[in-house]
Protein backbone atom coordinates (compact mmCIF):
# COMPACT_ATOMS: atom_id res chain seq x y z
CA UNK A 1 0.00 0.00 0.00
CA UNK A 2 1.01 3.38 -0.32
CA UNK A 3 4.30 4.49 -2.11
CA UNK A 4 7.65 5.75 -0.75
CA UNK A 5 10.13 7.56 -2.14
CA UNK A 6 13.27 9.11 -0.57
CA UNK A 7 15.84 11.07 -2.06
CA UNK A 8 19.44 10.71 -1.22
CA UNK A 9 22.81 12.52 -2.20
CA UNK A 10 26.07 14.29 -0.92
CA UNK A 11 26.01 17.95 0.56
CA UNK A 12 24.40 20.56 -2.57
CA UNK A 13 22.84 17.87 -4.98
CA UNK A 14 19.87 19.83 -5.34
CA UNK A 15 17.58 16.83 -3.82
CA UNK A 16 15.36 19.15 -1.62
CA UNK A 17 14.49 21.30 -4.24
CA UNK A 18 13.72 18.36 -6.74
CA UNK A 19 11.73 16.41 -3.59
CA UNK A 20 9.83 19.54 -3.07
CA UNK A 21 9.23 19.87 -6.96
CA UNK A 22 8.24 16.17 -7.26
CA UNK A 23 5.82 16.52 -4.09
CA UNK A 24 4.24 19.68 -5.58
CA UNK A 25 3.93 18.24 -8.52
CA UNK A 26 1.56 15.17 -7.31
CA UNK A 27 0.06 16.82 -4.88
CA UNK A 28 -1.59 18.91 -8.20
CA UNK A 29 -2.13 15.82 -9.33
CA UNK A 30 -4.78 14.80 -6.44
CA UNK A 31 -2.59 12.48 -4.35
CA UNK A 32 -2.63 12.89 -0.78
CA UNK A 33 1.05 13.51 -0.37
CA UNK A 34 3.58 13.52 2.84
CA UNK A 35 6.92 15.63 2.33
CA UNK A 36 9.74 15.16 5.12
CA UNK A 37 12.91 14.82 5.91
CA UNK A 38 15.66 13.26 8.01
CA UNK A 39 16.79 14.09 10.39
CA UNK A 40 13.41 15.73 11.92
CA UNK A 41 10.18 15.32 9.99
CA UNK A 42 8.18 15.24 13.83
CA UNK A 43 8.71 17.35 16.69
CA UNK A 44 10.95 15.03 18.17
CA UNK A 45 12.79 14.30 15.48
CA UNK A 46 13.02 18.22 14.95
CA UNK A 47 14.54 18.26 18.70
CA UNK A 48 17.26 15.38 17.63
CA UNK A 49 18.19 17.12 14.57
CA UNK A 50 19.24 20.22 16.35
CA UNK A 51 21.38 17.78 18.82
CA UNK A 52 22.75 15.63 16.11
CA UNK A 53 24.07 18.46 13.98
CA UNK A 54 24.67 21.68 16.20
CA UNK A 55 28.26 22.59 14.88
CA UNK A 56 28.53 23.06 19.35
CA UNK A 57 28.60 19.18 19.70
CA UNK A 58 32.14 18.33 18.34
CA UNK A 59 32.45 15.56 21.22
CA UNK A 60 29.53 13.27 19.70
CA UNK A 61 30.55 9.59 19.86
CA UNK A 62 30.06 7.87 16.47
CA UNK A 63 28.18 5.45 17.41
CA UNK A 64 26.01 7.86 19.75
CA UNK A 65 25.46 9.99 15.95
CA UNK A 66 24.34 6.53 14.45
CA UNK A 67 21.79 5.95 17.29
CA UNK A 68 20.44 9.35 17.14
CA UNK A 69 19.62 9.49 13.20
CA UNK A 70 17.83 6.21 13.98
CA UNK A 71 15.78 7.40 16.94
CA UNK A 72 14.52 10.29 14.82
CA UNK A 73 14.04 7.55 12.17
CA UNK A 74 11.65 5.52 14.03
CA UNK A 75 10.13 8.70 15.32
CA UNK A 76 8.85 9.44 11.87
CA UNK A 77 8.42 6.04 10.64
CA UNK A 78 6.12 5.18 13.07
CA UNK A 79 4.67 8.98 13.74
CA UNK A 80 4.06 10.01 9.60
CA UNK A 81 5.30 7.04 7.24
CA UNK A 82 3.69 3.97 8.08
CA UNK A 83 0.31 5.81 8.89
CA UNK A 84 0.79 7.50 5.64
CA UNK A 85 1.46 4.57 3.27
CA UNK A 86 -1.49 2.84 5.10
CA UNK A 87 -3.93 5.08 3.70
CA UNK A 88 -2.27 5.01 0.21
CA UNK A 89 -0.83 7.77 0.67
CA UNK A 90 2.61 9.27 -0.82
CA UNK A 91 5.65 9.78 1.27
CA UNK A 92 8.57 11.74 -0.13
CA UNK A 93 11.70 11.82 2.43
CA UNK A 94 14.30 13.88 1.64
CA UNK A 95 17.25 11.36 3.43
CA UNK A 96 16.51 7.53 4.75
CA UNK A 97 18.42 5.06 6.19
CA UNK A 98 20.76 5.06 3.10
CA UNK A 99 22.33 8.32 4.36
CA UNK A 100 23.39 6.33 7.71
CA UNK A 101 24.88 3.77 5.79
CA UNK A 102 26.80 6.07 3.13
CA UNK A 103 27.41 9.23 6.14
CA UNK A 104 27.95 7.03 9.47
CA UNK A 105 29.05 3.57 7.38
CA UNK A 106 31.30 4.33 4.51
CA UNK A 107 31.93 8.13 5.54
CA UNK A 108 33.09 7.61 9.35
CA UNK A 109 33.45 3.46 9.15
CA UNK A 110 31.17 1.99 11.25
CA UNK A 111 30.46 -1.75 10.99
CA UNK A 112 27.52 -1.82 8.24
CA UNK A 113 26.12 -5.09 8.98
CA UNK A 114 25.66 -2.98 12.14
CA UNK A 115 24.18 -0.51 11.21
CA UNK A 116 21.78 -2.29 8.92
CA UNK A 117 20.55 -4.20 12.07
CA UNK A 118 19.60 -1.04 14.06
CA UNK A 119 17.83 -0.27 11.02
CA UNK A 120 15.38 -3.24 10.79
CA UNK A 121 15.01 -2.28 14.76
CA UNK A 122 14.33 1.52 14.09
CA UNK A 123 12.25 1.13 10.77
CA UNK A 124 10.70 -2.49 11.52
CA UNK A 125 12.33 -3.47 7.91
CA UNK A 126 10.55 -0.79 5.89
CA UNK A 127 12.48 0.12 2.75
CA UNK A 128 11.36 2.55 0.26
CA UNK A 129 9.74 1.53 -2.97
CA UNK A 130 12.43 3.98 -5.04
CA UNK A 131 15.34 5.86 -4.14
CA UNK A 132 16.77 8.74 -6.30
CA UNK A 133 20.57 9.67 -5.89
CA UNK A 134 21.31 12.79 -7.45
CA UNK A 135 25.18 11.89 -8.07
CA UNK A 136 27.61 14.82 -7.74
CA UNK A 137 31.33 15.70 -7.59
CA UNK A 138 30.90 15.86 -3.54
CA UNK A 139 34.15 19.15 -4.00
CA UNK A 140 31.32 20.92 -6.43
CA UNK A 141 28.65 20.04 -4.23
CA UNK A 142 30.01 21.95 -1.08
CA UNK A 143 31.71 24.54 -3.29
CA UNK A 144 27.44 25.08 -4.18
CA UNK A 145 26.54 24.98 -0.81
CA UNK A 146 28.60 27.86 0.25
CA UNK A 147 28.03 29.26 -2.94
CA UNK A 148 26.99 33.16 -1.53
CA UNK A 149 23.77 32.95 -4.04
CA UNK A 150 22.70 29.49 -2.48
CA UNK A 151 19.85 29.66 -0.90
CA UNK A 152 19.14 29.15 2.95
CA UNK A 153 22.70 27.90 3.54
CA UNK A 154 22.83 25.63 6.38
CA UNK A 155 26.18 24.63 7.47
CA UNK A 156 26.05 21.48 10.18
CA UNK A 157 28.33 19.29 11.76
CA UNK A 158 28.75 16.63 9.02
CA UNK A 159 29.01 19.34 6.42
CA UNK A 160 32.10 20.20 8.48
CA UNK A 161 34.39 17.35 7.92
CA UNK A 162 36.89 16.94 5.57
CA UNK A 163 36.63 16.61 1.86
CA UNK A 164 37.82 12.87 2.11
CA UNK A 165 35.03 11.81 4.40
CA UNK A 166 32.41 13.47 1.16
CA UNK A 167 34.73 11.70 -0.99
CA UNK A 168 33.73 8.39 1.11
CA UNK A 169 30.33 9.12 1.37
CA UNK A 170 30.09 9.84 -2.59
CA UNK A 171 31.61 6.52 -3.08
CA UNK A 172 29.74 4.34 -0.57
CA UNK A 173 26.12 5.84 -2.11
CA UNK A 174 27.58 4.52 -5.29
CA UNK A 175 28.42 1.21 -3.82
CA UNK A 176 24.49 0.98 -2.56
CA UNK A 177 23.27 1.99 -5.71
CA UNK A 178 25.35 -0.90 -7.50
CA UNK A 179 23.86 -3.17 -5.31
CA UNK A 180 20.20 -2.79 -5.27
CA UNK A 181 19.52 -1.41 -8.84
CA UNK A 182 15.94 -2.20 -8.91
CA UNK A 183 15.06 0.66 -6.19
CA UNK A 184 18.12 2.98 -7.37
CA UNK A 185 17.52 5.47 -9.67
CA UNK A 186 21.26 7.26 -10.52
CA UNK A 187 20.70 10.91 -11.35
CA UNK A 188 22.89 13.37 -12.77
CA UNK A 189 22.87 16.49 -10.39
CA UNK A 190 24.50 18.60 -12.90
CA UNK A 191 21.52 18.93 -15.21
CA UNK A 192 19.39 21.79 -14.77
CA UNK A 193 16.85 21.91 -11.90
CA UNK A 194 13.80 21.40 -14.63
CA UNK A 195 15.42 18.48 -16.48
CA UNK A 196 16.29 16.81 -13.71
CA UNK A 197 12.83 17.26 -12.67
CA UNK A 198 11.12 15.81 -15.44
CA UNK A 199 13.30 12.79 -14.89
CA UNK A 200 11.69 12.14 -11.73
CA UNK A 201 8.68 12.58 -12.57
CA UNK A 202 9.12 10.00 -15.83
CA UNK A 203 10.67 7.59 -13.11
CA UNK A 204 7.65 7.96 -10.51
CA UNK A 205 4.71 7.89 -13.39
CA UNK A 206 4.26 4.51 -13.47
CA UNK A 207 4.52 3.78 -9.63
CA UNK A 208 1.28 5.96 -9.90
CA UNK A 209 -0.80 4.03 -11.74
CA UNK A 210 0.31 1.02 -10.19
CA UNK A 211 -2.48 0.94 -8.07
CA UNK A 212 -0.45 0.92 -4.76
CA UNK A 213 -1.62 4.57 -4.53
CA UNK A 214 -5.39 6.11 -4.11
CA UNK A 215 -6.24 9.65 -5.64
CA UNK A 216 -8.33 12.25 -2.37
CA UNK A 217 -8.09 15.00 -1.57
CA UNK A 218 -5.30 17.32 -1.69
CA UNK A 219 -3.43 17.28 1.83
CA UNK A 220 -0.41 18.09 3.37
CA UNK A 221 0.91 16.74 6.47
CA UNK A 222 4.46 18.38 6.91
CA UNK A 223 6.95 20.03 4.93
CA UNK A 224 10.45 20.32 5.50
P1 LIG B 1 20.71 18.83 6.08
O1 LIG B 1 20.92 20.24 6.54
O2 LIG B 1 19.31 18.32 6.04
O3 LIG B 1 21.48 18.73 4.74
P2 LIG B 1 21.12 18.16 3.33
O4 LIG B 1 20.44 19.29 2.64
O5 LIG B 1 22.46 17.82 2.78
O6 LIG B 1 20.23 16.96 3.50
O7 LIG B 1 21.62 17.93 6.98
C1 LIG B 1 21.51 16.60 7.13
C2 LIG B 1 22.91 16.12 7.41
O8 LIG B 1 22.87 14.93 8.18
C3 LIG B 1 23.70 15.82 6.16
O9 LIG B 1 25.01 16.28 6.31
C4 LIG B 1 23.70 14.32 6.09
C5 LIG B 1 23.62 13.92 7.55
N1 LIG B 1 22.97 12.62 7.83
C6 LIG B 1 23.75 11.57 8.30
O10 LIG B 1 24.96 11.72 8.47
N2 LIG B 1 23.14 10.39 8.59
C7 LIG B 1 21.80 10.20 8.45
O11 LIG B 1 21.28 9.09 8.71
C8 LIG B 1 21.00 11.30 7.95
C9 LIG B 1 19.53 11.13 7.78
C10 LIG B 1 21.64 12.48 7.67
Amino acid sequence: MGLFITFEGSEGCGKSTQARLIAEHIRTAGYQVSHVREPGGTAIGDQIRSIVLGMQNTEMDPTAESLLFSASRAQLVNQVIRPQLAAGGIVICDRYADSTYAYQGYGLGRNLADLRTVTAIATAGLVPDVTFWLRIDPAVGLRRKLHPNASAVEWNRLDAHELAFHQRVADGYEALAQAEPKRWVICDAGLPIEALAAQIRTTIEPFLHAGHVTISSVTERTTP
